[in-house]
């Protein structure tokens, strides 16, 4: 029974460029939450050779690398990351905080299985700076967004949302931090779903 279970996790690699605190939670219930018998975390790409998610990573026993698209045209960049993902055959393509846009030719390789998180709702806000947008804007709360990635930014079919309340906050820096809070127990519940 244990076999039939390890054997039915799906494979996951996850895309970051930058601190990795949605991935960390995401490895953290892979290897003993609520994600523990259904995913494997295979690796962690970043496609910014700093990012501290990488060391994160690493420190969970993650194989972690870099990728960079520095001096290479889209199409460059995203052979060799094909090529990276590619060794660990994996099922789904997990982006958290990964800052690069992939192509249409990218995205059409892997349909309905590139799963990202976008800090608002992508019918109303897509793109960079969304806790800046909500705080700018004054709102009382804003929404986390679980999608599919399509050709198009931050467009693709909506897995799930969740509101995050804004009451009272002072600074966007406090709107970041209520959104993270919620970004990162929503991120895996939402996961868990896709990978039943
Ligand atoms: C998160 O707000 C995520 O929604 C957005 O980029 C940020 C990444 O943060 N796409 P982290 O790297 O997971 O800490």
């Amino acid at each position: 029974m244990i076999l039939e279970r390890t054997v039915l996790k799906k494979k996951v690699v996850i895309l970051i460029s930058g601190t990795g605190s949605n991935m960390l939670r995401i490895v953290e219930e892979s290897q003993g939450g609520i994600l523990r018998n259904l995913c494997k975390v295979c690796a962690v790409i970043s496609n910014n050779s700093e990012a501290r998610g990488i060391r994160s990573a690493l420190a969970k026993d993650i194989p972690a690398l870099s990728v960079s698209s520095e001096g290479k045209t889209q199409e460059q960049f995203e052979q060799e990351l094909l090529k990276q993902i590619g060794q660990w055959e994996p099922d789904y393509i997990v982006l958290a905080g990964f800052m690069k846009i992939l192509s249409p030719n990218f995205v059409a390789k892997f349909p309905r299985r590139i799963v990202n998180i976008h800090p608002a709702d992508t019918k109303l806000h897509r793109g960079l700076n969304a806790y800046k947008w909500a705080f700018q804007n004054k709102l009382s709360k804003t929404t986390i967004t679980v999608h599919f990635v399509d050709e198009n930014l931050d467009a693709g079919e909506i897995i799930a949302q969740r509101e995050v309340d804004l009451v009272g906050v002072r600074s966007e820096d406090e709107v970041k931090s209520r959104g993270l809070a919620v970004e990162h127990e929503f991120y895996s519940s939402v996961l868990r779903r896709v990978f039943v």
